[in-house]
């Protein structure tokens, strides 16, 4: 086992650390930056049907959810094709109307999700073409698929999904932006730009791990809170979502992700001096909203942790502590912010003891409903 973990201390640190590879690893053969096209093959009989579609259903559980909701603000924002983001699990039992004109996206770290599946069989039954984007290849939600991507990242061993999640995200992009390129609701310099940006994103992701080590102090400062808030907007929303949920994986912690706007609704009846809250404000994404956000939060003596665009300056000035990442996209951006909240869970799980590979009660796949 020490071997397999490469001189990691556990599966999960290393499978962060893979990114900048495992993204690549998902783009690979897949971009061409000279013709400018970007070609999956997995999916090419079937992309005239997502280009035709009245809307597209993403349908996964968990961390892969997560993913999903990521590719909502993509396929509607590049491709202009509504998007509606289920849990399988509810979907499934719903009574859900589905025909022949919708597009079900289903998206499976390990293709064995029990509710993952039953939804994907659902659909199909009703006449929907299905497109899988899994991590495992020929597994069974592969196999039940009319088409798919697969991922690519390589064997995950750490139950707390991390570079599946960003191999997922890498995906939907090439998807979202190829349909797009495709349907002509991108301009083709705009088009250009972003795949170049995409193309640059494993090297950025290798930078952005350079800030492990502010992330280690700032987690030794907040390993014993009792609770943590978490807050995004627009692409980042989801990301907050996903940072929340691998806190609590690993360590243990109560977390809530929350659409920032949202917070003034509830959550900031929670906020006192003894609150983490995690925010994501980087450059693009209604900066100034999110900026007025935290403000909210130190009005009322909230702890600031925000990840930032490199150079902010606005919310350095405000934050109690800051986490930067490069420029980049705002669409590109969960690939970016997604990091260093696997980054702060690992290292405060790590700090509070926790078994961060196997934490207690959760199953790397589960194929029971
Ligand atoms: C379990 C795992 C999660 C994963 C979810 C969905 O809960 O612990 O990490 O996100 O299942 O799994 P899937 O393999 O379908 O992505």
């Amino acid at each position: 086992e020490a071997i397999e973990k490469g001189g990691y201390d556990h599966f999960m640190i290393k499978e962060i650390y893979e990114q900048p590879q495992s993204i690549r690893n998902s783009m690979r053969g897949r971009i061409d930056l000279n013709k400018g096209i970007i070609s999956l093959g997995g999916i090419r009989e079937y992309e005239q049907k997502i280009i035709n579609a009245q809307r597209i259903i993403i349908v996964a559980c968990g961390t892969s959810w997560h993913a999903g909701l990521v590719g909502e603000y993509l396929f509607e924002d590049l491709a202009r094709i509504p998007v509606e983001v289920e849990y399988a699990s509810e979907f499934r039992y719903r009574n859900p109307i589905i025909n022949e004109n919708d597009v079900v996206i289903a998206i499976s770290q390990s293709g064995e999700t029990a509710d993952t599946l039953a939804a994907i069989k659902l659909a199909k039954e009703k006449g929907a073409t299905i497109i899988g984007i899994c991590n495992v290849v020929g597994s069974t939600i592969s196999r039940e698929t009319h088409a798919g991507s697969y991922t690519h990242a390589g064997p995950e061993i750490g139950v707390a999904s991390t570079k599946a999640f960003t191999a997922q995200v890498t995906v939907l992009s090439l998807m979202a932006l190829s349909i797009a390129h495709k349907k002509g609701t991108l301009s083709e310099s705009r088009f250009r730009e972003l795949l170049v940006e995409l193309d640059n994103i494993p090297n950025k992701v290798a930078h952005m791990l350079e800030s492990d080590k502010t992330i280690k102090y700032i987690s030794d400062i907040y390993k014993d809170a009792r609770n943590f808030l978490y807050l995004g907007r627009g692409y980042n929303f989801p990301v907050a979502l996903e940072g929340a949920l691998k806190l609590k994986e690993i360590s243990y912690i109560h977390a809530e992700g929350y659409p920032a706007a949202e917070m003034k609704h509830g959550p900031i009846a929670l906020i006192d001096e003894e609150m983490p809250v995690v925010v994501i404000a980087t450059k693009h994404g209604n900066y100034e909203k999110v900026v007025s956000n935290i403000e909210e939060v130190k009005a009322r003596n909230g702890k600031i942790i925000a990840i930032v665009t490199e150079g902010d300056t606005a919310v350095k000035a405000i934050a109690d502590h800051v986490i930067e990442v490069p420029e980049t996209e705002d669409a590109l951006s969960p690939l970016l912010t997604s990091i260093p909240l696997q980054l702060l869970s690992y290292h405060i799980a790590v700090m509070r003891g926790c078994n961060v590979d196997q934490p207690r009660n959760l199953a790397k796949s589960v194929t029971v409903e």
